[in-house]
């Protein structure tokens, strides 16, 4: 056998040496190399100096999203054997956002965990990193970020874009859209049902800028996948191409030595906290974001997300927040044209080193906005300051809120002072957890009017494992009816990053770890200052101590016992949204491959 190595030898010698080819220790070397000998790879090619790469594939049958992986994983292959690599794909804990029970949520640190394993123990020199459905990114990226080696993120891409009746509909909003229609006798059940499968035409993931584009558009923006990758939808052949240029990339970064660890810096993170704003970015990915420097061991506190991004204006006009859909980022220029938009004010860090082996500011400055309506320029944005703020108070020590998807008719309905378009304050309805809310929300009993604050509790990473995404809360049927859309929604949950819901969320420390929202009672007044980031329960401190007192006697925050063993040994261990909800005994092992 020829061996079609182009490149140059490794510059170091190579961690899969160990297993495959370490004469100091035959016994071994015949054990680990026998077996992966049997399905036709020859003593030769794995003892030849060719770097192992791992195709971490997080596609499957259950995880319809990155599915399309498994057929894209056959070009990642040509790309690793043409730059003088061996490629070996192997499964990662599947994530489908939207067909798993109780959440999601559960899954993220579950993938990341056995990943690292993973990693850690084979003979992988560097990994491809299959990226796409919402946490399927940020399990990956933390996996990479612990082991450190070598390590190239390829997206799966969206979704074509979905048509219904000669408009656009895009995955996850539309279903916000369909369950008001429903509400107000619009449509059936039937209709509802065609309405949502006409916004998923084709493999690929939401089409929207839901946290799957997001977190996609960050990996990107973080300098871990190539440049332009992240906004090619799934069936499109240039999606195929980059997922074949990734294969040869990663066999030169293992060559280059170019790791994790020189990607992920503090320039990069806020590099990506930019470009969510900029993006109109998911409310989680502040979540996965500092799930990720956690494990990285970069310092990114919740309060940068503000200071660095609140200001940024929002350029990417997609659903939710505006109008268009994941082909049409495509078309518009994707990442690298919001980057570049973005440098021309000095937003971005261009130093920031990405897997090209060159920085940020060489692979975005030439690229240009191709589609203006899609992607505005600086100057014409669709918001200005479209960032999060970080929120504080008597509530919660930390909740975000995205500005962006305010509407004008909220701000109104809720205005208490005309001077003041960013105080509101209302009497607070409280439901515990996602099926109470779905019992009671239409219950003409509660009161709720237009100036209601819904708030949603037990909804956080304790208190309904893994966090769910039921923060945004619809109006009851007879409000909707009304004409009122939203509701300020406020909780210890997330929010779907498909959502435009006006809510304050993530609060944390949840009610299940005691946090002060867990002493809310409904009919209190609570006040919301956006000019100050806080938001009170109106009641006085003597008030609120009493409460703590009777909380804690009575034992706390009563929760759903766990339903799976997983549910009891994260919930045991893990933290809360405002440090990225990690599972906290992990964060130390830090760079653990011993190289
Ligand atoms: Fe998988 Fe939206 S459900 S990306
Ligand atoms: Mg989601």
């Amino acid at each position: 056998m020829t061996d079609t190595s182009k490149t140059p030898p490794p510059s170091k010698t190579l961690r899969s040496r160990a297993w495959f080819d370490n004469p100091e220790n035959p016994d071994m070397t015949a054990l680990y190399l026998e077996r992966y000998l049997n399905y036709g790879l020859t003593r030769k090619e794995l003892q030849s100096d060719k770097p192992i790469i791992g195709i971490a594939q997080t596609g499957s049958d259950l995880s319809p999203c990155n599915r399309h992986h498994l057929v894209l994983a056959e070009r990642v292959r040509e790309g690793i054997r043409e730059a003088g690599g061996i490629a070996m794909e192997f499964p990662v804990h599947p994530i489908q956002e939207t067909g798993k029970r109780p959440t999601a949520g559960l899954d993220r640190n579950l993938a990341y965990l056995g990943l690292v394993e993973s990693l850690y123990g084979y003979p992988l020199d560097g990994v491809v990193l299959t990226i796409g459905c919402d946490k399927t990114t940020p399990a990956c990226l933390m996996a990479a970020a612990t082991v450190d080696i070598p390590a190239i993120a390829l997206s799966v891409g969206p979704m074509l874009n979905g048509w219904h009746r000669g408009e656009r509909t895009g995955s996850g909003t539309i279903i916000w859209k369909a369950r008001q229609m429903m509400a107000a006798g619009e449509i059936d059940y039937d209709g509802f049902i065609e309405l949502v499968a006409s916004s998923a035409p084709s493999v690929g993931y939401c089409n929207t800028m839901g946290t799957a584009t997001t977190m996609n558009s960050l990996a990107e923006a973080l300098g871990m996948s190539l440049p332009g990758s992240a906004a090619i939808p799934a069936p499109y052949r240039e999606r195929a191409q980059v997922a074949y240029e990734t294969g040869l990339r990663i066999v030169e970064m293992v060559r280059e030595d170019l790791k994790p660890s020189d990607i992920l810096t503090k320039e990069a993170f806020h590099n990506a906290i930019v470009v969510n704003s900029a993006i109109g970015g998911s409310t989680n990915a502040p979540i996965h974001l500092t799930a990720l420097a956690r494990h990285a061991h970069v310092d990114v506190p919740l309060k940068d997300w503000q200071t660095e991004g609140l200001h940024v204006p929002l350029l990417v006009n997609l659903q939710p927040a505006g109008a268009y859909l994941g082909e049409d980022y495509f078309h518009a220029g994707g990442v690298p044209a919001v980057v570049s938009e973005l440098m021309k004010q000095g937003l971005i860090r261009e130093n920031a080193l990405t897997v090209t082996g060159k920085s940020i500011g060489d692979n975005c400055r030439d690229a240009e906005i191709v589609l203006p309506d899609v992607i505005k320029t600086f100057d014409a944005p669709m918001k200005t300051d479209a960032g999060f703020v970080v929120f504080t108070g008597n509530l919660f020590n930390s909740a975000i809120m995205k500005l962006s998807v305010i509407s004008p008719e909220f701000r109104e309905r809720y205005l208490s002072n005309p001077d003041d378009l960013n105080a509101f304050e209302g009497p607070a309805v409280v439901f515990d957890g996602p099926e109470d809310y779905h019992h009671r929300i239409d219950d003409e009993s509660l009161g709720i009017t237009e100036q209601t604050l819904l708030f949603m509790r037990g909804a956080g990473p304790i208190g309904y494992p893994g966090a769910a995404e039921v923060v945004n809360m619809r109006p009851p049927s007879y409000l909707i009816k009304k004409g009122v859309s939203a509701l300020a929604c406020i909780g210890d949950g997330r929010q779907s990053g498909t959502s435009g819901s006006p809510s304050i969320l993530n609060a944390s420390p949840e009610a299940a770890a005691g946090g002060n929202i867990a002493l809310l009672k409904t009919g209190d007044r609570v006040r919301i200052d956006m000019n100050t980031g806080r938001a009170d329960i109106l009641i006085s401190d003597e008030e609120l101590a009493e409460r703590r007192k009777t909380f804690e006697a009575a034992g706390g925050y009563k929760y759903p016992a766990s339903q799976t063993p997983w549910q009891e040994m994260q919930r045991a261990v893990v933290g809360q949204l405002e440090t990225g909800a990690v599972l906290e005994p992990a964060v130390k092992y830090h760079r653990i491959v011993d190289r």
